[in-house]
């Protein structure tokens, strides 16, 4: 029986767990937290997929491939699109309602989508409502969880991943022990980085660490210079994000001044693709002198407001605001990381025994630009092709080798192997050597990406925070936070790095001293995994 380790429990990791486990795989699903303290339960907008009258997957796949600035893989959009709606049919039969109207299921409309095809749960909890209805399927199928265990670091033995190292809290004297878990295939679920950034709409947990673990271990990794900020968080600390949906839906942006000025910037105002509205409204608040801009939702209506988005009413009127009176402040946040681990269309990795999906994975669907509320839909497409490729793979154990690949933009890391930081974590040769070195600081390495790896960056920003980031070293990784440290300087490195390989603008990557890139030069970019002997 093939032993599967899944590392994460947010929408893919649950969805391969439970597709693997249904294969006759045994299945273990490890987790850093709460089972459900993810990203998954905090997406509000909802779920794309051309299920409805008048849509097809084709068109989903022309908006998902511009909206990423021409730098997705066609083949892998036309993946998620075309297999996107056997994928909502299956969340119904796992128990997901997705709300209804008049007319059935109901569309919201989001940026940059020509079409009106996102599902949604509860209003706006369809993250929530998803992440629920995976972790009942889980339970009742008995399947084993390991919460409040931390991925350390992937096992690699003659060069393939046989297992984890992970961290066990709650020991019997309060303490954590080491553990290794051996498994035949690991699958990273462990979602995105946006703590890498001092203003983020992620959890805590989102610190990057199956990433990172896989670039430690020498995975191929790519396009993690293509950071996603999202728009309108509500510009108060501890405040969720306030959904696309709600411009969908007719919400407008104001400055101080009560104007409307993305319509100055592109002719699709509020709805143009979220990497040139987050760039609008972060320019006109340096324009403002750092003034919050103003989402205007006022002509939504109070009733409207509180039925279509409920956590949002509550949110908002807990922090203060009547939403339906007067626009909330606005601020853009690090939301989604495009890139990651670099895998093929069934998530294998560059590395013998090691997986990929979710957040997580570098699957060539996002480009420089990730399509609103297509992050679920990958995460559930990608982990049905996964699990389907492991449960294949027992039977054929050649289909577990892995891949090579040769990529302009995929960042190797130059140090030396799975280890505790210090000088074989680095990645860089511009290093200061003049700086003072020390453990890393959490909050300085955030703001110091906010500061020079945000929505604009310029050489010298970049070159400051790669001899920044390189005067740190890693912490020992002896508990959670440690393990976490050392994951976020490890991935701001990398992070720095392909900032500075990539000398142009586009997409989310916006280099204020670089030009954009020529229409015609936005060829699609994949690296390419090729099957090797083992
Ligand atoms: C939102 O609701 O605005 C976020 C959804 C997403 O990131 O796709």
């Amino acid at each position: 029986m093939t032993a599967v380790l899944v590392v994460g429990s947010g929408i893919s990791g649950l969805w391969t767990a439970i597709r693997a486990a249904e294969a006759g795989c045994e299945v273990t699903v490890v987790t850093k937290a709460a089972i459900d303290e993810g990203s998954t339960p905090w997406a509000q907008g909802g779920i794309a997929a051309a299920v409805f009258a008048g849509d097809a997957p084709e068109r989903h796949a022309a908006d998902t491939l511009a909206a990423g600035a021409g730098l997705g893989d066609p083949e892998a959009i036309e993946i998620l699109t075309s297999e996107g709606p056997a994928r909502i049919r299956d969340l119904i039969r796992f128990g997901v309602a997705f709300d209804r109207d008049e007319s059935g299921i109901a569309r919201g409309l989001e940026a940059a989508h020509s079409r009106a095809r996102i599902l949604h749960a509860g209003g706006d909890s369809t993250g929530a409502a998803i992440e629920a209805a995976l972790v009942g399927t889980v339970r009742r199928r008995g399947i084993r969880v390991l919460e409040h265990a931390t991925l350390v670091d992937l096992v690699v033995e003659g060069g393939r991943v046989v297992g984890a190292q992970v961290l066990v809290e709650g020991g019997a004297d309060g303490a954590g022990s080491m553990r290794e878990l051996r498994a035949d295939a690991v699958v990273l679920a462990t979602g995105g980085s946006g703590m890498l950034y001092a203003h983020t709409t992620n959890p805590d947990v989102a610190t990057g660490d199956g990433v990172a673990a896989a670039a430690r271990a020498g995975a191929e990794v790519a396009d993690l210079e293509f950071v996603q900020f999202h728009p309108t968080a509500l510009a108060v600390p501890g405040t969720p994000l306030i959904s696309e949906a709600v411009r969908g839906e007719g919400a407008v942006i104001r400055d101080a001044g009560g104007h409307r000025f993305l319509l100055d910037v592109d002719p699709r105002g509020e709805l143009a693709p979220r990497d040139v509205v987050a760039r609008a409204v972060w320019r006109r608040m340096a324009e403002q002198g750092g003034e919050p801009a103003r989402l205007d939702a006022t002509a939504l209506g109070a009733e409207f407001l509180a039925r279509r988005f409920p956590s949002l009413d509550r949110a908002c009127r807990a922090a203060g605001f009547d939403w339906s009176l007067e626009p909330v402040p606005i601020v853009p946040a690090a939301h989604y990381a495009m890139g990651g681990i670099v895998t093929d269309l069934d998530g294998r990795s560059s590395l013998l025994g090691l997986w990929a999906v979710g957040e997580a994975a570098r699957t060539g669907v996002h480009g420089a630009n990730r399509l609103a509320s297509n992050s679920l839909l990958e995460g559930a497409v990608f982990a049905e092709r996964a699990a389907a490729a492991i449960a294949h793979a027992a039977s054929a154990p050649a289909d577990l080798i892995s891949h090579v690949h040769d990529s302009g933009y995929t960042i190797r890391r130059t140090g030396g192997g799975p280890g505790p930081g210090g000088a074989a974590d680095r990645i860089s040769a511009d290093a200061d050597a003049g700086r003072v070195s020390g453990p890393v600081e959490r909050e300085e390495l955030q703001r110091l990406m906010w500061d020079h790896v945000g929505l604009e960056r310029d050489a010298a920003g970049l070159a400051e925070a790669s001899a920044r980031l390189d005067a740190w070293h890693a912490p020992e990784p002896v508990d959670r936070r440690s393990v976490e440290d050392r994951n976020l300087l490890e991935l701001a490195r990398l992070t720095v790095a392909a900032a500075l390989a990539r000398s142009e603008s586009i997409g989310a990557h916006t280099r204020t001293d670089e030009p954009a890139a020529p229409a015609g030069a936005r060829s699609a970019h994949r690296p390419t995994l090729e099957r090797q002997a083992a």
